[in-house]
């Protein structure tokens, strides 16, 4: 089947209040890994790729991979661009194919953020492609930031109201405690009360990103309370390395990459059908 929009998927998210996984990609073997996975438990998916994926495998590789997989399978695929924090990032996914893309202006002020989205909704949506917008910042994963400097990064609710309806954005990625990469030993505590206002005044699909090592019962709220993207990339790189490692304690002197990644994929399957049956997108192909 062709490629769909992230909109498309996420408006029978809203209705049907499930989410939708949204996974990294930067190879072959973690593409085919999704989308088996997805196929098995007859999913929607999300592949997306961040500017780093695209540099390091190429974008053609990149559109190549996904176009092949997404016409073997009957289930539904958007591929989609994720943190183009530049404008000619976008314009150029949207040209070589992808279905949605995201202009993360996060680090701007509120005005740019606004005025620089707007503008890549405007031609995204003129040629049928979907645009995420995030506002407030995603932080890392230092250990050491404290209560206020944490809520510095948080997304604003009226903020978030006011840019959702000057951008005209298919969906919102929002600051709400989670971070990118792993939690090292500390479990994320997600403002859901924050949330909750955000969904009422914006009444748009909300984003999760940084959602690998988010407990499930924090995933499952946030479902609840309007998240329809769920960002997964952390997983996925800790199951596949841990499949070559063992792979390489077991026979370390293994030399041919298809007997090293074959476990890599099959651990990598194992977390991504856990994850969409979390977000309860199973069957909802
Ligand atoms: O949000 C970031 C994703 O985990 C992608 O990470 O920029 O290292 O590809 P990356
Ligand atoms: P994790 O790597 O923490 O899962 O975050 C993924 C993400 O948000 C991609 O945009
Ligand atoms: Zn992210």
């Amino acid at each position: 089947m062709s490629l769909v929009t992230v909109t498309e998927l996420l408006k029978k998210a809203e209705e049907g209040n499930y989410a939708v996984g949204a996974f990294n990609v930067n190879n072959m073997e973690i593409i085919q890994a999704l989308v088996e996975s997805a196929t098995e438990e007859s999913s929607p998916l999300i592949l997306q790729a961040s500017q780093g994926a695209i540099k390091y495998a190429g974008i053609d590789y990149i559109v190549g991979l996904v176009e092949t997989a997404a016409k073997q399978t009957d289930i539904p695929i958007a591929l989609h661009l994720d943190h183009g924090t530049s404008f000619d990032q976008n314009m150029l996914c949207i040209r070589k194919g992808f279905s949605s893309v995201m202009y993360d202006g996060s680090e701007e002020p509120l005005e740019e953020n606004i005025k620089k989205t707007a503008e890549v909704v405007r031609i995204a949506h003129a040629v049928g492609v979907s645009v995420e917008g995030e506002l407030g910042r995603i932080a890392g994963t230092e250990d050491n930031i404290n209560v206020e400097e944490e809520d510095a990064f948080l997304t604003d609710p009226d903020e978030a109201k006011t840019f959702v309806k000057e951008t005209g954005v298919d969906a919102l990625a929002v600051a709400i405690g989670t971070a990118h990469g792993p939690y090292k030993g500390k479990e994320p505590k997600l403002d859901f009360e924050r949330l909750e206002k955000i969904k009422n005044l914006t009444n748009t699909p909300i984003v999760l990103h940084g959602a690998s090592g988010v407990p499930d019962e924090s995933i499952k709220k946030a479902i609840d309370l309007g998240v329809r993207k769920i960002n997964i990339d952390t997983n996925i790189r800790q199951a596949f390395t841990k499949g070559v490692r063992e792979l390489l304690g077991e026979k370390p002197d293994e030399y041919d990459p298809r007997k090293i990644l074959r476990p890599a994929k099959e651990e990598m399957k194992e977390v991504i059908k856990e994850k969409i049956r979390l977000f309860g997108c199973a069957g909802k192909a």
